[in-house]
């Protein structure tokens, strides 16, 4: 998405010491369209850029890493690049694991739909399973002065346009008819996955 067409949607997400103080490290907020919720981690460590990631289509995109007063805070969609799983209301099958699995060393973000899992720390270039690509990454600024963050863009497979025709039903009963694809307001709302779904798959 560009940057220009993003900023007139620009979600200012959250004060990244706000993030710092949930016991989760991580949670979702919907950016950059009102039905399309998104992974808000903090890694708690340094998060360098990662080149040369590829989308299915063979090209190549460069992901700028962490932002944040420790460089630890990262976002990206949670739409899934496999079959566009996501976070609903009632269920989630795509997660931030930062626990150890028989699947990975953990803090990874892991589909349990198919097991694509996904490294939050490289771009969030696939580690193993069916997914085809990295999930697109939500790119953020911080304001030190305001301890603020913002949502200025995506880079990568953006997967929106597919992602709102294959659930344009289910997205209108949840949002009503045509809102889920209005832009995020000017700030939207964080919330620990716990609080945003009534259940969280685990796998
Ligand atoms: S939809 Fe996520 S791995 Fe298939």
């Amino acid at each position: 998405m560009e940057r220009r067409g993003f900023l007139s949607a620009c979600a200012a997400v959250a004060g990244a010491s706000q993030i710092g103080v949930l016991s989760e490290v991580w949670a979702v907020a919907a950016a950059p369209y009102a039905g399309t919720p998104c992974f808000l981690l903090d890694l708690g460590r340094p998060v360098v850029a990662a080149r040369e990631l590829l989308r299915a289509d063979g090209s190549a995109y460069d992901w700028s890493g962490g932002v944040g007063p420790s460089r630890s805070i990262v976002a990206y969609s949670a739409i899934c690049a496999h079959k566009l799983a996501y976070p609903t209301r009632e269920v989630s099958f795509i997660r931030f694991q930062p626990d150890r699995s028989p699947t990975s060393d953990g803090d990874v973000i892991h589909c349990c739909a198919d097991h694509s899992v996904y490294d939050p720390s490289a771009g969030a270039r696939v580690m193993s399973g069916p997914a085809p690509q990295p999930l697109a990454a939500i790119v953020l600024e911080y304001d030190p002065e305001r301890d603020a963050l913002a949502a200025i863009g995506t880079v990568g497979a953006e997967q929106f346009d597919a992602f709102f025709h294959k659930y344009d039903f289910k997205l209108a009963l949840e949002y009503g008819q045509g809102h889920a694809r209005q832009p995020a307001g000017d700030t939207t709302v964080v919330r620990e996955l716990a609080q945003y779904c009534r259940q969280t798959i685990r796998c």
